[in-house]
């Protein structure tokens, strides 16, 4: 386990500056994940945390050690930073059977025979696959081969963990098993990890605390539930969740009466046939399983509202509504 530190850290490239000034102290045992757009710096900031990419300016210490320092020309190779790395494309070795992929890095490092297959058997113990290791890739699942990529990760026994969109290529289904299975193997060996996505959903369910990026710039940084109810600016505030902007002086009656636009999440509007203070039509009408989605049309602004099975209005009558939760935002 180890804590990892950002100081002040860039990247560019040329005249393009894709990483800006961060600073960020991960936890020992954190699940921290950098979340945002495509292009907006996150797999160049894991990179920079395994070695592989260096940085222009600013610090990376992870554990007692600085890993990268280009002012104090300080760079330590990636083999010797103790991490280990699932990249986007999580490439497994099809040649190999899965005990021989997992065996792979040990091999490198000339480990014994005897201890190789013992730390292979353990880690394929922890990821489920005990029954599996005679298996090629190409007699496995998308799920079975993420789990032989992030176990050929783990069997160095790295104090920290580095994945960069691990669960991108698997199906909705897959994906939400492995989102628990990574959390699970989290949890079992306490090891710190940094996990990158662009799926709002993904980071919110995983991790301790989400580092909100764009356009190589930090946002917010924050646990999920605060994130969501606290959001820094307009960026955060739609790419988390669901966020209905409602236009400035439109909601003037209840006090809102600034030139500042208000933001309302889908189950902060609650809908009534007769009763609210505010009137909306029915644009669109969706089942979402748990109950419907909305889209009111309030003042030509499209709200989405979120309501029970039991709330059933028809597309084109007027509804009530009033709002449980705004959130006025300057920037
Ligand atoms: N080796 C490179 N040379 C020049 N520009 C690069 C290089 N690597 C990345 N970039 C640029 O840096 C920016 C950030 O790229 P990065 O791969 O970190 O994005 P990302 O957030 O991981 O995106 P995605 O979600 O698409 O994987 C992009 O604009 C990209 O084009
Ligand atoms: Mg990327």
């Amino acid at each position: 386990m180890s804590r990892v530190f950002f100081k002040r850290l860039c990247k560019s490239y040329g005249d393009n500056e894709v990483v800006k000034d961060f600073s960020i102290e991960i936890e020992d045992g954190e699940f921290i994940t950098f979340l945002g757009p495509s292009g907006c710096g996150k797999t160049t900031s894991l990179r920079m945390v395994a070695g592989f990419v260096r940085p222009t300016s600013g610090e990376i210490i992870i554990g007692d050690s600085i890993v990268s320092s280009p002012a104090s020309r300080i760079f330590i190779q990636p083999e010797d930073r103790k991490l280990g790395m699932v990249f986007q494309s999580y490439a497994v070795w099809p040649h190999m059977n899965v005990f021989n992929n997992i065996a792979y890095p040990l091999r490198i490092k000339k480990e014994q025979k005897s201890v190789i297959a013992k730390k292979v058997e353990k880690i394929l113990d922890l990821v489920d696959m005990s029954e599996l290791g005679k298996r090629f890739p190409s007699e496995l699942s998308g799920g079975q081969q993420q789990r032989v990529a992030l176990a050929r990760a783990l069997v160095m026994e790295p104090e920290v963990l580095l994945l960069d969109e691990p669960l991108s290529n698997l199906d909705a289904k897959l994906r939400e098993d492995m989102r628990i299975e990574i959390k699970e193997l989290q949890k079992k060996t306490g090891i710190t990890i940094i996990f990158v996505t662009h799926d709002q959903m993904e980071a919110m369910l995983m991790s301790d605390r989400v580092v909100v990026m764009e356009k190589g710039v930090i946002h917010q940084v924050g646990d999920p539930v605060s994130i969501y109810q606290n959001p820094a600016n307009f960026f955060v505030a739609g790419f988390i969740g669901t966020a209905n902007f409602i236009k400035p002086g439109h909601l003037d009656e209840i006090g809102y009466r600034s030139a500042k636009t208000c933001m309302v999440r889908p189950e902060d509007i609650v809908l009534d046939k007769e009763k609210g203070r505010y009137r909306g039509t029915v644009a669109q009408k969706m089942f979402i399983g748990e109950g419907f989605l909305y889209v009111i049309d309030f003042r030509g602004d499209a709200l989405k509202v979120k309501a029970l099975p039991t709330q059933q209005y028809d597309p084109g009558s007027e509804v009530g509504m009033d709002f449980s939760k705004v959130l006025c935002l300057n920037i």
